[in-house]
């Protein structure tokens, strides 16, 4: 611990999990970091589960994060009943099955928003906040892991500060972190960012260690997700990207290197970036929320000069991969607060490129990214709608089916609206792509139909969408009654056929 400590003061605040847990009381308000399941606190979440479990206390915590974290913190405290209130992204099963079912109440945020909500004191008073980091330099400041999230803002506001020194974390980690402070308005000003590899801010986020009430060791690693395979149908959708990318540039509407990169996660988003790897372009870059392993492959291909984001998203292998090369890596990293990786203002400045996932797309090119036929909270909106809206151009990508085919992806209303049809340009199948710039409603539902729509449910989209032309007009045609029946059909019979 001594070579991660360098604050002399510090050294007497070290203790063990259990201890520190005395300044956790049952109905504290606690933001920590992490951001997706990459440098969220262990060992104080895994205590206060144990001592609940032996003791029978009741916690009733309200938990703020960047992102998802991973389980030894959603899972196993949800587990217990520790959490009331969550906010503002979670991808954790145990989680979800207590918000779907009332047991913790949820509110989905817009992830560019949580770090300023923090500074607005929109969550109200924050008692503590627990960070995970690499080290603390000698005046205090605290060097993140492999997330920055929502950790600088939640430091700031809190009344308390608990570290978790982990230390199967690379002390090379140091430097990889850029941290930035937007201030508040009528005093925020304009970001100086004006490429994805400039540094603006620290490699260290500020801290008053007299906030600073315990230390404690950590020898867990993250618990990153599996890599999802890459299928068939990914690989089309890739193949319909890259396609389209090339045919941009030939119309001068990007450059040859196109522009900065955002992508989700998840096995269509690696197969992007794979079919990048074999494509012709080169000296691209990322502004990002999260590095995944297909961008590692990237650096490696030598097509990538940078690549900014908030957190290391790699698979088991791909952590491994990313720890053990760890020099060679951060030089292509930069990994910043939230608020500046996914802020709206420099999405639209470097003129993002957006790539996110949608569960369902209906024919006028509404996107549902959070919501299982209407009601179950999937994972939540993400920072797909901080960059969507400000994209230069916006993506979103689905299978054209689900549930073995009994569900159709492209449907006539969706059940829930994450995305407008004013921020959604592109809609990607491995059917095809519909572009959607510049296109009336009905000449929107004809293009998203007869390119996205998978073959058994063509006709039926048509049909309505004939239909409530004929019936009912207006610029966007509905049949109200009607244009849900599909998920009720589903929800009745398992089927929307
Ligand atoms: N209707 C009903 N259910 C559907 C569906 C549809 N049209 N499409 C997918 N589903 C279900 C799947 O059956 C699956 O359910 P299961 O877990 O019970 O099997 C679940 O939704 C997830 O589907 P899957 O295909 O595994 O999704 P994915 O891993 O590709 O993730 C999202 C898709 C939309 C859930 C995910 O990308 C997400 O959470 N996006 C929002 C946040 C975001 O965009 N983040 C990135 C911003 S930087």
């Amino acid at each position: 611990m001594d070579e991660r400590i360098l604050c002399k003061k510090l050294k007497d605040k070290i203790m063990l999990p259990e201890e520190a847990l005395k300044f956790i009381k049952p109905s504290m308000v606690i933001a920590t970091s992490g951001f997706t399941p990459s440098g969220y606190p262990k060992a104080i979440p895994l205590a206060l589960k144990n001592k609940i479990e032996k003791t029978g206390e009741k916690f009733e915590l309200t938990l703020i994060t960047g992102a998802s974290v991973g389980d030894e913190l959603d899972g196993a405290l949800s587990r217990v009943g520790a959490i009331a209130k969550r906010y503002a992204y979670q991808t954790n099963d145990a989680i979800r099955n207590s918000i779907n079912s009332g047991k913790i109440k949820y509110q989905d945020m817009h992830l560019s928003h949580v770090g300023q909500w923090l500074n607005y004191g929109f969550f109200g008073k924050i008692d503590i906040a627990i960070i995970e980091a690499c080290m603390i330099t000698e005046n205090g400041g605290i060097v993140p892991t492999t997330s920055v999230g929502i950790s600088p803002q939640a430091i700031k506001n809190a009344d308390m500060v608990i570290v978790e020194i982990n230390t199967t974390q690379p002390l090379e980690l140091k430097g990889c972190h850029d941290i930035y402070m937007v201030k508040n308005p009528p005093n925020r000003e304009p970001i100086p960012l004006k490429n994805p590899e400039d540094r603006i801010g620290t490699y260290y986020i500020p801290c008053d260690s007299e906030k600073i009430v315990a230390i404690v060791k950590c020898d867990i690693p993250d618990k990153t997700r599996d890599l999802v395979p890459e299928d068939e149908d990914s690989k089309k959708i890739s193949q319909h990207i890259i396609k389209f990318f090339e045919s941009e540039v030939e119309q001068g509407r990007l450059p040859k290197n196109l522009f900065p990169l955002q992508s989700g996660v998840g096995s269509v988003a690696n197969a992007i970036f794979k079919g990048l790897v074999e494509s012709q372009f080169e000296n691209l870059s990322c502004y990002t929320e999260v590095i995944q392993d297909s961008m590692l492959d990237l650096i490696d291909a030598g097509k990538i000069r940078i690549i900014s984001g908030t957190s290391f998203t790699p698979s088991e292998k791909g952590l491994k991969r990313l720890l053990d090369n760890i020099e060679h890596y951060t030089k292509y990293c930069i990994l910043r607060p939230q608020e500046i990786s996914n802020n709206p203002i420099l999405a639209r400045q470097l003129g993002v490129i957006s790539m996110n996932t949608a569960i369902e797309v209906d024919i006028y090119g509404h996107v549902n990214s959070s919501m299982i036929m209407g009601s179950k909270m999937m994972n939540g909106i993400g920072g797909s709608g901080d960059f969507t809206r400000n994209a230069y151009i916006s993506i979103f990508t689905t299978v054209s089916t689900a549930k073995k085919g009994l569900v159709s992806s492209i449907v006539p209303m969706v059940s829930h609206v994450d995305h407008t049809e004013h921020d959604v340009q592109i809609v990607v199948t491995e059917q095809g792509l519909a572009d959607l710039r510049g296109l009336s409603a009905k000449e929107r539902a004809l293009s998203i139909i007869n390119n996205c729509a998978h073959p058994d449910y063509k006709k039926q989209l048509l049909d309505y969408l004939e239909r409530a032309t004929s019936k009912t007009g207006g610029h966007e045609p509905h049949i109200i009654h009607e244009a849900l029946s599909w998920h009720d059909k589903f929800i009745k019979t398992g089927s929307m056929k």
